[in-house]
């Protein structure tokens, strides 16, 4: 009886974090374990897995995306940056992107399970939304679940990493 599934590994290549990578998935792996078991990046956090906390939240081509909603496989020639990608690269070991820092002086941030996610997802915002109302920003995080925070100091940083951005800082 032929198979209905199959376990044939493809090679997938794509931009992880500004480097290139390729590496093997089976069709049906998902792009949480591909990151973070093939590829051995684990800053992105694996939840409830269907799509509903968006613990796992990444930027594919710019855009946030669910990773546990994506098969490895899709991913062929995609630019992928996880959390792994906020702080900058060329900055001294240890200095956190703009949004980073923020979390940290509003303490937005307690377990942190949910954090790399909401990162991912606030980053792409606010590289499109410089002067964000309170409410524009309880609206975006409405994706994202959070058991710690109770989300007011998620807001409060996001708010104060806006202010600092329009002032001329920068987030990547
Ligand atoms: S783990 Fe992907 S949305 Fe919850
Ligand atoms: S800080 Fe614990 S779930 Fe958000």
């Amino acid at each position: 009886m032929p198979r209905l599934t199959s376990d044939a590994r493809h090679k997938v290549s794509f931009t992880l974090n500004g480097h290139a990578v390729t590496a093997e998935a089976e069709p049906r792996l998902l792009l949480t374990d591909f990151l973070r078991h093939v590829v051995g990046v684990t800053g992105t956090h694996v939840g409830c897995e269907h799509g509903v906390c968006g613990a796992c939240t990444i930027q594919i081509d710019g855009q946030p995306a669910r990773a546990c909603l994506t098969l490895a496989v899709s991913i062929e020639g995609a630019d992928v940056r996880t959390v792994e990608a906020l702080a900058p690269r060329d900055a001294e070991p240890g200095r956190l992107s703009v949004l980073q820092e923020a979390f940290r002086r509003h303490h937005a941030l307690q377990c942190g399970f949910c954090t790399a996610g909401i990162l991912m997802s606030l980053d792409a915002f606010l590289r499109d939304n410089r002067d964000p109302s309170e409410a524009e920003v309880r609206e975006y995080l409405s994706g994202h679940l959070c058991r710690c925070t109770g989300y007011v100091p998620i807001v409060a940083a996001t708010l104060d990493a806006a202010r600092e951005l329009r002032d001329g800082g920068f987030n990547v």
